[in-house]
């Protein structure tokens, strides 16, 4: 199977196209130099030209807070660059894989979110998502929505990342304690996704089973590491971001992937390598 994936080069696509390698595809890889999906006819002429079984669509906007501010580029990227894609793939009847989020919901439940909820996003990323989710639904018949939510890799600035470093300097660290998730390993996400292929076309949640607060997280990381940190919980108001977050953003995820501690102890385990 010839598989296309955009962003390549980016946190989860650097982890997702060696574990599409290891079970016998053949993978192209593009990121913006040689696949700007920003551009239509680039975008047309590459996929039309490679002609892949399948586009695994993970290049995107990424930057939440900075959405805010720079809402056209943010919707450039994820809205029009994922309606090129969708659109490519439609027109030669090709599966397409899309990368969503969890910030597609306003996090006003209190039990996990299923993909058949109603969507109602809290910020301008999420917004951006969303509407490259219509995109998809519009020009493609074949497709699988993949949610995925808190997304940690070797290759990207992260949550456990930025922890262990901070964990460094020895200072008492304060963590927001009162939004809730599911921590996701980008390899945990691109076995999940492998998953999905044998699913029926749709909407799914691919995301670390179980969930816990950034807080909790942060703890865990912590435990596993054996360090020993000052860390206190702290309410969102006390970490103001130009961003709103859902303060509840649990997705039930049928079981495509393993609980977030155990994908957490393996990144920790293959850091240390
Ligand atoms: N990170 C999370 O916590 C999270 C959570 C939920 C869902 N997601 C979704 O998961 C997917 C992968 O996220 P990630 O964390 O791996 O993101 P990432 O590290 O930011 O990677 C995105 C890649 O897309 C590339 N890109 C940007 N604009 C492009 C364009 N016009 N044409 C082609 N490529 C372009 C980026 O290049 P540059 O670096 O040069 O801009 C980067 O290599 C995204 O769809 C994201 O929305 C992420």
């Amino acid at each position: 199977m010839k598989v296309l994936v955009t962003g390549a080069k980016g946190m989860l696509g650097q982890d997702l196209c060696p574990v599409l390698e290891d079970v016998g595809m053949f993978v192209i890889e593009t990121d913006i130099d040689n696949l700007d999906i920003t551009d239509e006819e680039m975008t047309k002429e590459v996929i039309n030209k490679t002609h892949p079984d399948m586009v695994i669509h993970c290049a995107a906007y990424t930057n939440v807070d900075k959405a805010e501010e720079d809402f056209e580029t943010a919707e450039r990227i994820n809205i029009y660059g994922t309606e090129n894609i969708a659109k490519a793939c439609g027109s030669l009847d090709i599966p397409m894989v899309y990368i969503s989020t969890d910030y597609v919901f306003d996090g006003t439940k209190t039990t996990p979110y299923t993909p058949d909820d109603n969507t109602r996003p809290v910020n301008k990323y999420g917004l951006t998502k969303l509407r490259g989710e219509e995109e998809v639904k519009k020009y493609c018949e074949k497709y699988y929505i993949a949610r995925t939510s808190w997304l940690y890799g070797h290759h990207g600035k992260n949550f456990v990342e930025t922890m262990l470093s901070l964990a460094q300097q020895n200072k008492e660290l304060k963590v927001v304690d009162d939004q809730i998730g599911c921590p996701t390993w980008t390899v945990e996400l691109a076995n999940g996704i492998l998953k999905l292929l044998s699913q029926p076309y749709g909407i799914y949640h691919v995301c670390g089973s179980g969930s816990v607060s950034w807080y909790g997280f942060a703890e865990e990381i912590f435990k596993q590491s054996g360090l020993t940190v000052d860390l206190k919980p702290c309410t969102t108001e006390d970490f103001p971001r130009p961003a709103k977050r859902p303060r509840y953003s649990v997705m039930d995820n049928k079981g495509l992937c393993r609980n977030w501690q155990a994908a957490l102890q393996d990144y920790l385990q293959l850091r240390d390598v």
